[in-house]
C-alpha cells in the first residue's frame, strides 16, 4: 500500500469518521474510520457512506472486546474491503486470517515487546507501536520512543508509531527512530472533517500538553467494560478531580450529571479523548493542511 505521506489517522471512535478518514486519505495519508465502545453496525454503515467515490484506499479500525459482543461488526468491515483492517484491545487473533482472505493489510496496537510479540506470532502485518503519552484508551505502560526503538529492532514486520506526534518534528524523530510512518490520533481530532462538536473542539485548543492524565472514571460511570488494565488518556476536568482513582465510589448522582454534560456538550464535566500531543493542537484546519504541516510541505 503505497502512501504519498507516511501517516496513518488512528482510529478514533466518536471521532474520526468517514469525513475525516476520506480527507486523510485525499491528502495522501491513510484514512481510518474508527469504531469505539459504542459501535454499531450502523453506526459503521452510515460512516462508510461518506466515503463512497473514494479513490484511495482507507482502513477500518475497531476494538476486540467490541467485536467480541458483536461479532457483526468484523463481517460489516471486511464486507467494506479496507485496505487496511486494525483491531486493538483484544486476544482472540481469528480475526487476523478473516481480514487477510479478504485481501486486508492487518494491524494492531501494542503496547510492550510482549505484546509485539504476540501479535506478530498472530500473524498481524504492521504492528502500531503506542506509547503512553497517546490519548484515548491504551496500556500506559511505556513512552512511545523506547516503546517505538525495542520494537522496531526486535520485529522483523512494519512499525508505525504512535503517541504524542503533532508536528513534522515529531514524525522526522519516530521515522529517524525506524518507524515506517506515524499513527496520529490527537493531532487530527480537531479538524474541520471529524466528529468532534465546536464546543469540544475549543477545550481542546485551550488544553496544553500537561493537562492530560489516565483514567478509568468515564468508562466505569458510562458502564463500559474496558479492561482494568487499558484506562484512556482524556483532558483533566472536574469529574477526574473528583473520581479519578475513587471509582468504586461512582454513583447514580455522578452517572447522571455525567450524561447530562455529555448531552449538553459541558467538557468542565464531560470526557474528551486526547494524548499529550494536544497543546499542539490550536485552532480547527481541514485535514489536509495539518497533514502538510506533519509532513513538512506545508505552513
Ligand atoms: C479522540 C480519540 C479517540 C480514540 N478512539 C480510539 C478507538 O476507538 N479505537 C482505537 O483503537 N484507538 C482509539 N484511540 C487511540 C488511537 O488509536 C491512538 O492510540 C492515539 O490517538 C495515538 O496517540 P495520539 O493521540 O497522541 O496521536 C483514540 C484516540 C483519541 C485521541
Amino acid at each position: 500500500m503505497a502512501l504519498q505521506v507516511p501517516i496513518v489517522n488512528a482510529p478514533m471512535g466518536g471521532v474520526a469518521g468517514g469525513r475525516l478518514a476520506a480527507a486523510v486519505s485525499r491528502a495522501g495519508g491513510l484514512g481510518m474510520i474508527g469504531m469505539g465502545s459504542s459501535a454499531t453496525t450502523a453506526k459503521l454503515e452510515d460512516e462508510l457512506a461518506h466515503t463512497r467515490g473514494l479513490d484511495r484506499p482507507l482502513g477500518i479500525g475497531l476494538i476486540g472486546w467490541v467485536v467480541d459482543r458483536e461479532p457483526a461488526l468484523l463481517d460489516a468491515a471486511l464486507a467494506a474491503r479496507p485496505a487496511l483492517l486494525s483491531v486493538s484491545f483484544g486476544d482472540d487473533w481469528s480475526w487476523v486470517a478473516r481480514a487477510h482472505d479478504a485481501g486486508a493489510t492487518t494491524a494492531t496496537q501494542v503496547a510492550d515487546l510482549d505484546e509485539a510479540r504476540r501479535a506478530a506470532d498472530a500473524g498481524v502485518d504492521v504492528l502500531v507501536a503506542r506509547g503512553a503519552e497517546g490519548g484515548g484508551h491504551g496500556r500506559p505502560r511505556v513512552g512511545t520512543l523506547p516503546l517505538l526503538a525495542e520494537v522496531v529492532e526486535q520485529m522483523s514486520v512494519p512499525v508505525l508509531a504512535a503517541g504524542g506526534i503533532g508536528s513534522a518534528r515529531a514524525l522526522s524523530a519516530v521515522l529517524a527512530a525506524g518507524a515506517a510512518g506515524a499513527w496520529v490520533g490527537t493531532a487530527l481530532a480537531a479538524c474541520e472533517e471529524s466528529l468532534l462538536t465546536d464546543p469540544a473542539r475549543a477545550t481542546m485548543f485551550d488544553a496544553h500538553s500537561a493537562d492530560t492524565l489516565t483514567t478509568r472514571a468515564f468508562d466505569v460511570a458510562l458502564g463500559y467494560p474496558w479492561p482494568l488494565e487499558l484506562p484512556e488518556r482524556v483532558l483533566r476536568n472536574t469529574f477526574t478531580d473528583r473520581w479519578r482513582g475513587r471509582e468504586d465510589e461512582i454513583d447514580d448522582a455522578a452517572r447522571d450529571c455525567l450524561r447530562a454534560a455529555i448531552a449538553a456538550d459541558d467538557y468542565a464535566v464531560a470526557p474528551i479523548n486526547a494524548g499529550q500531543a494536544v497543546g499542539q493542537v490550536t485552532s480547527t484546519e481541514p485535514a489536509a493542511a495539518v497533514i502538510a504541516r506533519l509532513a513538512g510541505t506545508g505552513t
